[in-house]
């Protein structure tokens, strides 16, 4: 049996809006616990500010530990369309050599996937994006890994397609989970939704696992801030949601992705009582 591996799954830190004593304890917990590989599934920041990158920079830049970030929607400039356009990426030049970047550890290899456009062809820019380059790029790096490598997917956006009620929550997610079930992925891991979830996809060519992390930030949703850990012992992929105020990670879970990731509540409203985590979709606002 392989050594056990333990990496974490941070996401949507959002800096602007971060929550400072939940980034100190996560800081702790990479000091004292040392994961293989910090995984951060995008939203570093809240309007993609100068200075919210500056201040992820150096955070991220500050931990003891191989990391891996992912792009989010929150990270694309916002204000400054001719920049979104032309060179999206520009503000993520002070941690480049991490964004998008695979991890390769003992029979474990972390692959990007990205989940975010410049522009979409509808309305909300927000939602999940797959391109085809994008995805391409993705099976290439899995398939180029030496045989029986198992893969942990990294993306911003959780790719589920939501039925028939209404939009697809990521546009060719249904397709990228496809492709993804013919190959040796333990899970995809995302961010997007701020919290945690655990859940299996069927798709024509067999199962997915779908793994979120929940937030960092005060944009909370219906759970403290949040982290994942994740064990992988050469058979089994444990998740544990390590939370501040030590809820179980049962409770931490939805048990399935909202149709609208974003975050209904506004900063400043009051947290939901952990006894009062919902247990299906909350209402789309
Ligand atoms: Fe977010
Ligand atoms: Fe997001």
């Amino acid at each position: 049996m392989a050594d056990t591996t333990l990496i974490f799954h941070l996401s949507d830190i959002h800096f602007g809006l971060e929550d400072n004593r939940a980034l100190d304890w996560v800081e702790r917990e990479i000091t004292r616990q040392r994961p293989a590989a910090v995984a951060i599934t995008g939203d570093l920041t809240m309007r993609a500010r100068h200075h919210e990158f500056a201040a992820a920079t150096r955070w991220i830049r500050s931990l003891d530990a191989p990391v891996t970030v992912e792009v989010g929607n929150h990270d694309l400039p916002y204000f400054n369309l001719i920049e979104r356009f032309a060179i999206p990426y520009k503000r993520f030049a002070g941690m480049q050599d991490l964004v998008e970047r695979e991890i390769d550890l003992p029979g474990l290899a972390i692959v990007p996937l990205k989940t975010v456009a410049r522009w979409q062809p509808r309305f909300n820019w927000s939602k999940g994006w797959i391109t085809d380059a994008a995805l391409a790029r993705c099976l290439a790096a899995i398939d180029a890994l030496p045989r029986g490598t198992k893969v942990l997917v990294t993306a911003h956006h959780p790719l589920r397609e939501v039925g028939t009620q209404g939009t697809a929550l990521t546009a060719h997610g249904a397709k990228a989970l496809a492709l993804l079930a013919q190959r040796n992925v333990l899970a995809v891991l995302s961010g997007h939704v701020h919290d945690a979830f655990d859940i299996t996809e069927h798709t024509p060519n067999g199962p997915v696992r779908m793994i979120g992390a929940g937030t960092l930030s005060e944009r909370l949703r219906s759970t403290p801030p949040s982290f994942n850990a994740l064990t992988w012992d050469g058979e089994e992929l444990q998740v544990e949601v390590c939370n501040l105020e030590h809820v179980p990670t049962p409770d931490m879970q939805i048990d399935s992705v909202p149709e609208d990731a974003l975050p209904p509540r506004t900063p400043g409203e009051p947290v939901a009582p952990i006894n009062q985590v919902p247990r299906t979709d909350p209402p789309v606002t």
